[in-house]
Parts: C-alpha cells; structure tokens; sequence
C-alpha cells in the first residue's frame, strides 16, 4: 500500500510557511503555548492544540485529528485504461501515471518519475501505441526518467506548460486540449506549487481523471513554492469544481477522488458539516 505523502505536522508546516506564521505569531493568536506547537509540529496529536491552531492557519480541525491520528485512506482507485507507477526518488516515493483508450490502444504517459521501466512494460504488454509524454511540472522527480523513456519510443513527443519551458519538451499554453485516441483532456493551470504547473483532466474513461502533479495530495497538497496562496486559489478554481466521482491523480502518495478531498482535505475547510 502506498502510504499517505502528509501527516498533521507536515500540513500545518505547510500552512505556516505558506502565511508566514511563525511558531510565536500562532502563540500569540491561538493563546497556546510555543512549546505545544514546537511538540505538534513534531507529530504530536493533542486536540486542543489543534482546535486552537487551526483557524489561525485556515485548516479544518477535525480533519487535521484524522491527520494526526492516521486513520483515514482513501477508497481504492480501479480505473481501466489508467495506471499508476510509484518508484523510489532518494528517500522518498515519486508517481507517474500512464492513460489510454483501449478501444484503439492510444496512450499518453503523464511524467515519468524516477524509473519509467513499469510504464514502458505495461506499453509493450498491452501492445500500445505511445503517442507523447505530458509533464504536470518539471521538478527533477517527476521528470527524472525523461531521457530513457523518449529514447525507448523514438517518435514520441513531450510537452510541458509554456510557463516551465525545458530543453527536450515543446510549450503548450493554459487550457490546452487533446485527445488520447477517443479520450478528452483539458490542460489546467494549478500553479502554485510550481510556476506552471498543470493539471490534465481526462474524461471519457469509466470516470473522470484529474492528474494534479503536486497541486493536490490526499489529505493535503504540494508545498506553496511560489505562492501558497494562489496554489490554494487554483485548486479551488480549476480541481474543486471537478464531479464528486473524479479520481484525482497525485505526484506523491495515493490516488483519491475530489468527493474524498472535500471531506477530508484540511486545507478546505469550506467543504466541511462541522
Ligand atoms: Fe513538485
């Protein structure tokens, strides 16, 4: 099982350094003390520091206790014509996902994490037809295995935003469409995260299909890089307003579905019947 990307410490880190909240500004607004919030950013789970801090840093409380406690995982994700491949980057785990339309056997890769092997085996088992690579950002563990897996399909073609332009990949701009084979897929800007970073929601497999890169984990999302504010924006805009059944696609830790994030997610806490 692939383990969840982000626990309370991680998040509420997150949420500080996104604001610029210092231990000692979320003292003085909460009236906890700093050393119990030094001890929860440790992963220490008391409810009452956690009822107290959350507002302060626009989180759900009660989501960031499940968080804190680690006892909620997202429902399995069976979707045919889409797969998962989660390989290890140094000390940590990278996904990078392979779509296609098994009434014709056209398929796109989205990024090629650290080691493209998998994908290249599923391709080749399922005898597919790999047309091109679609980046969702050009950090270095998404996009490590570029050169093995352009080289395994000579005329396959790459692209990434034109707001993260790279040597070996041509520009496509914000609201780009294309098709895999009879599949739909519209490009969306959810940066943030990463100056352009893309979100690609494919529509015409059994369910809607959003891969998010970064933009959005389960139960949490990428760090604000560039602006935690407008990573926050743009999932609103561009991920939130996806169908409840869309099965969201991340770069780290397992696939979710938007109905899941909205219940679960403590960085909205707008979705949330407390
Ligand atoms: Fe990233």
């Amino acid at each position: 099982m692939i383990s969840i990307e982000d626990f309370l410490e991680d998040i509420v880190g997150k949420a500080m350094r996104g604001q610029r909240i210092s231990v000692q500004d979320l003292a003085t607004k909460s009236g906890i003390s700093s050393s119990s919030i030094a001890e929860l950013l440790e992963g220490r789970v008391d409810e009452e520091t956690i009822t107290s801090i959350a507002p302060h840093l626009n989180l759900d409380s009660k989501s960031l206790i499940i968080s804190g406690r680690k006892s909620w995982y997202p429902e399995p994700v069976n979707v045919q014509g889409l797969e998962m491949y989660n390989t290890k980057w140094s000390d940590m785990y990278v996904n990078s996902y392979l779509v296609w339309d098994r009434s014709n056997r056209t398929a796109v890769a989205f990024d090629t994490g650290a080691d493209s092997q998998q994908l290249i085996d599923t391709v080749h088992s399922n005898n597919l037809n790999l047309e091109s690579i679609y980046l969702t950002h050009t950090h270095t563990d998404h996009i490590a295995d570029l050169a093995r897996l352009k080289s395994s399909f000579p005329s396959i073609r790459v692209y990434v935003s034109e707001k993260e332009p790279i040597k070996e990949a041509e520009l496509i701009e914000d609201g780009h469409n294309f098709s895999i084979g009879n599949l739909s897929v519209n490009s969306r800007l959810t940066w943030g995260h990463s100056k352009g970073g893309l979100t690609y929601v494919i529509n015409g497999l059994e369910r809607p299909v959003a891969i998010v890169g970064d933009a959005l984990f389960a139960g949490s999302m990428g760090g604000g890089v560039v602006s935690y504010m407008d990573a926050l924006k743009t999932n609103r805009k561009y991920i939130f307003t996806l169908p409840d059944h869309t099965v969201i696609c991340p770069g780290h830790g397992p696939m979710s579905s938007i109905g899941e994030e909205k219940k679960n997610n403590p960085f909205y806490p707008e979705f949330k019947n407390n």
